[in-house]
């Protein structure tokens, strides 16, 4: 099967387009990568750091926790800001399991996607991902039913460093609790593409923070975002989207193991301090969704 979206894929070496033959991608100047079993491209730069990417269980507790819909609106929010007139794909840096990518795509039925990542994990997640072409919130299972498609690649490559995807090949780029690189992502989207970036306000998980003693947001933050962004873009139109869940135990695992904190708690510690909490806790969630256009 042809990798989907392999036209905006470039060599991680020297830049240039690639083609497929069998399970291998190869640029004229010879440069080859063999897909992985699991289906994704292994397209590192040269120099990458490719241990940053989420472990099984972070990834494992991100795909159940996203599947149970608790995260919806932030999902509608990306998926309606992602629409452009603009011709190419769509790209996540940092795109995990591609849950986000998957209903991006799905507003739009002729696009494909590409989706990288540091996590080996979250990629063969994503390589095995179908878009439903009716796809609304909630509608997030793996099944290959009819007016499905394998419409993304997943691909190993280092945010940070020289993204595999060609000059202005992505009418749109995902920003989602991810790391960002502005010239990268400047580069590689079309002049009249869009870049839609979802970060946590300060009052985000703020109930869980508090009570189980999470990384909290760092003020300064959003500043840093727009600063960053706006020698380069500027904002479109922003939506702050702000709501509370009832969550359980069982999802306040989940939650917790897929994040961030997820590396600093012991097991036995967080389950002590979940078992402390009332039955149903009611969890603030709380993100800024902004969609930059590049400056003229
Ligand atoms: C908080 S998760 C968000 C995943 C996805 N956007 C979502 O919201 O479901 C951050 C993701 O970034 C990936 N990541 C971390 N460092 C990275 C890097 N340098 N390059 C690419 N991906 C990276 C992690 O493996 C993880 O999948
Ligand atoms: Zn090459």
């Amino acid at each position: 099967m042809t990798l989907p979206a392999l036209g905006a894929l470039a060599c991680p070496n020297c830049g240039q387009g690639l083609d497929q033959a069998d399970r291998r991608l190869s640029c004229p100047d010879g440069h080859s990568f063999d897909l992985a079993k699991q289906g994704y491209a292994p397209l590192l730069a040269p120099g990458s750091n490719a241990t940053t990417g989420d472990t099984a269980d972070q990834v494992a507790a991100r795909e159940e926790f996203l599947s149970s819909g608790a995260y919806d609106p932030l999902l509608a929010a990306v998926a309606a800001a992602s629409v452009t007139d603009a011709p190419g794909v769509i790209i996540e840096p940092g795109c995990g399991t591609g849950h986000y990518l998957a209903a991006a795509l799905a507003k739009d039925a002729g696009r494909e996607g590409i989706g990288l990542d540091t996590s080996k994990y979250a990629l063969r997640r994503c390589a095995k991902r179908v878009v439903f072409e009716e796809q609304g919130p909630g509608d997030d299972e793996p099944r290959r039913a009819a007016g499905t498609q394998m419409r993304l690649a997943a691909v190993l490559a280092d945010a940070w460093n020289r993204l595999p995807v060609r000059d202005g090949a992505a009418a749109a780029v995902l920003n989602v609790f991810a790391p960002r690189n502005a010239d990268e992502i400047a580069r590689v989207l079309h002049p009249r593409g869009a870049l839609v970036v979802l970060t946590p306000r300060l009052d985000h998980l703020r109930e869980l923070v508090d009570a189980l003693d999470l990384l909290s947001v760092d003020p300064a933050k959003p500043q840093r975002t727009a600063d960053q962004l706006s020698s380069v873009f500027e904002a479109e139109r922003t939506d702050e989207i702000s709501y509370s869940i009832g969550l359980g135990h069982e999802a306040v695992r989940l939650l917790v193991g897929m994040g961030p904190s997820a590396r600093h708690h012991g097991a036995a510690e967080l389950d002590a301090a979940v078992a402390a909490l009332p039955e149903r806790v009611d969890v603030t969630v709380s993100a800024t969704v902004t969609r930059w256009l590049k400056k003229s």
